[in-house]
């Protein structure tokens, strides 16, 4: 697929937004990424908003989150001959236009009717990998026929059931997606006082659930078909795929029944980033699921450098959480990070305008991210180190 602007560097994006303003054309909507969250919320109901924009218990960690970026600064460099650019990498063998993924996020149909399949077209026109998540409302096949020859992953929320997890496994393969990513930190959902003022979860009303409801294994289980009877088969689905943690030994029947590489996401502590290198798996995600699951836990970044250090020469340590700008993903770079998962602000641009909207903060994000880091003295992330960051005490 062409990206837009194919062969021009990401920071054109720029210019096009210029140019098109002497036409009297503005963007779609902001390129402001504190303004972003409220500009979504006007466009959405306050279930899906906060399902969204939420935290865990008190928000502590969604604000650590943030905090951890604003307490490190960019020291910019000059005279570097920075005018060229390549941001490219190749991560687990998939080659990556830039550093960065796109998250995976549930339940996307809340905010666009469109969901999962939007991000997947978008995802595929600017060259980026895509996440899809267990917890999507389209099928594992219907968002890879929507992705077409784009680059997907899969993200497992893993069912107790293992018939249903190797049938999902299988489906996922066979669907092209080429690397597994297994969350770890959400085998229960944590205690989310936006969503439980309003009583509101999305799987318990059958969104969400595309995946094990187009599953054979999964309705092989059931005495009639979750379209005759939806709340049987969602009082099967939700206590498969939530309620139960597993053990480090377990992960020997996913690599059983995966031949790709797998990557772990949700590792904030470094003993479990070892164990991760001895359980065997290509690379980890460092996050703690945008500050979603446990209330007061450490800033993601504050993890990272750690954790990089640690075992970065052994697996790929891949980041998220909080991650709204250019400068962001500079600054995880710079701290270890092979590449980063940005999360909640594509699922605004996808709030906004479906596949328009998110290809915007995506293109909006990656423009941020080449000026910046040309602006900063460096030619490609292979250049930034600790060095390039100050960090307050
Ligand atoms: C609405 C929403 C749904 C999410 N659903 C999933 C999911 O299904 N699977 C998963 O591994 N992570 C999920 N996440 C976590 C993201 O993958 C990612 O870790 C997080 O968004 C990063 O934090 P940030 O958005 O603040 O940058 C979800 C996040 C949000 C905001």
């Amino acid at each position: 697929m062409t990206a837009p602007g194919a062969g021009m560097p990401f920071g054109a994006y720029q210019n096009e937004i210029y140019l098109q303003g002497l036409g009297g054309q503005l963007p779609p909507f902001t390129t402001d990424p504190d303004a972003l969250e409220g500009s979504a919320r006007g466009r959405l109901g306050p279930g899906p908003f906060w399902y969204v924009a939420g935290g865990a218990g008190s928000g502590a960690t969604v604000r650590a989150n943030r905090e951890a970026f604003d307490r490190r600064r960019i020291v910019p460099r000059m005279l570097r001959d920075a005018t060229t650019r390549h941001l490219g990498t190749t991560v687990l063998g998939t080659e990556m236009p830039a550093p960065v993924l796109l998250a995976p996020v549930g339940v996307q149909s809340i905010v666009h009717p469109d969901g999962e399949l939007a991000t997947a077209r978008a995802a595929a026109e600017l060259g980026l990998t895509m996440i899809l998540s267990t917890a999507s409302s389209h099928t594992i096949e219907d968002v890879a026929a929507a992705n077409g020859d784009g680059s997907r992953w899969y993200q497992l929320y893993w069912p107790n059931d293992p018939d249903v997890c190797v049938s999902i496994l299988s489906r996922a393969k066979e669907s092209g997606y080429r690397v597994l990513v297994v969350t770890l930190d959400t085998w229960s959902l944590a205690w989310r006082p936006h969503d439980l003022d309003q009583s509101y979860l999305p799987f318990i009303r059958g969104t969400g659930v595309a995946i094990p409801f187009s599953d054979p294994a999964f309705r092989a289980g059931l005495a009639k078909p979750p379209e005759e009877d939806m709340p049987s088969a969602i009082l099967r689905w939700v206590p498969m795929f939530t309620g139960t943690d597993k053990s480090w030994a377990q992960l020997s029947f996913l690599r059983e029944h995966w031949d790709g590489p797998i990557v772990l996401k949700g590792v904030q502590h470094v003993d479990d980033a070892r164990k991760a290198v001895d359980a065997g798996v290509q690379g980890i995600v460092v996050s703690n699921h945008g500050g979603r699951q446990v209330d007061g836990a450490i800033a993601s970044l504050d993890a990272l450098p750690g954790i990089a250090e640690a075992v970065g020469e052994q697996l790929e340590v891949l980041f998220d959480s909080g991650v709204r700008t250019g400068a962001d993903i500079v600054k995880a770079l710079a701290l270890g990070a092979r590449a980063v998962l940005l999360g909640r602000p594509y699922v605004y641009g996808l709030a906004h305008g479906g596949q328009g909207g998110v290809r915007h903060v995506v293109r909006s994000v990656l423009a941020d991210l080449d000026l910046t880091l040309g602006l900063a003295g460096f030619r490609s992330p292979a250049e930034l180190n600790r060095d390039a960051l100050w960090e307050r005490a």
